[in-house]
């Protein structure tokens, strides 16, 4: 499979000094990419900033804002089988980026923001018969949440994690995370290494690929354009 992977944070510029973002280190998301490309996946990983070493055999491209963000998965997904959002994409955006520094003498005590485009949501129309995974980073209940996020950006896959635990979410090596589908129980895997929650995540998605490409090749064979079924009819 060819599998898009986006991992860490966005910055939204205020100025050149200064950014609004959040605690994503990119470590999920680079170990996504390492595993991925251990099953002999083909790996285009999209990376906010992040000071993380690119994982082997892996095409890289360095994005800085949600906006830089969606122009490279809309680039990367006409020939990707996989996209995985695993990035902390910030909502918001301030609506004018100076491109001076502003001095706290001028400064407006207030940022006027932008919501930023929901990635998966604009992308969701392209989506066709490839696989859509995401995360969704809670405090507090990450189930319901996550669950609600699963159908509204019509996902495959959904990996929800409570970020408020301190073994796991943002920063640590360790993740605790409860994977859920649309239309299978969920799946609670136990505190593990986030290289392990990792091979876990690409092992099910290898699982909804070949169970997709049945129903394609089943459904292909009683289109009556069919080739095959075509030829069978003309002989
Ligand atoms: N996501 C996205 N585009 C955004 C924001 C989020 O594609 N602008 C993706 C994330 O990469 C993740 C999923 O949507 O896979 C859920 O992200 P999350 O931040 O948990 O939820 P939001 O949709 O941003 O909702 P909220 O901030 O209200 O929790």
């Amino acid at each position: 499979m060819k599998i898009v992977i986006t991992a860490g944070p966005t910055r939204e510029h205020i100025d050149p000094v200064r950014f609004i973002s959040n605690r994503s280190t990119g470590k999920m998301g680079f170990a996504i990419a390492a595993s991925a490309i251990a099953h002999g996946h083909q790996v285009t990983l999209i990376a906010g900033p992040v000071s993380l070493a690119t994982p082997e055999g892996a095409l890289r491209i360095d994005v800085i804002s949600a906006l830089d963000m969606l122009d490279a998965v809309r680039c990367e997904l006409p020939s990707a089988d996989v996209l995985i959002m695993s990035a902390a994409v910030a909502d918001w955006r301030p609506k004018e980026a100076s491109t001076t520094k502003l001095k706290k003498s001028t400064m407006a005590p207030t940022i006027e923001l932008l919501p930023n485009p929901d990635i998966l949501l604009t992308l969701k129309p392209s989506k066709e018969n490839r696989l859509f995974v995401g995360f969704a980073a809670e405090t507090g209940d990450p189930l319901a949440e996550a669950k609600r996020k699963l159908t509204a950006k019509g996902l495959d896959m959904m990996v929800a994690n409570d970020v408020s635990r301190p073994d796991a979410g943002f920063a640590v090596d360790t993740n605790l995370v409860t994977l859920l589908y649309p239309n299978a129980p969920a799946e609670h895997l136990p505190l593990l290494d986030k290289r392990q929650v990792a091979d876990e995540i690409i092992t099910r998605i290898e699982k909804l690929h070949n169970e997709l490409n049945i129903m394609i090749s089943s459904s292909s064979s009683r289109n009556p354009c069919n080739a095959s079924n075509l030829t069978a009819r003309l002989s």
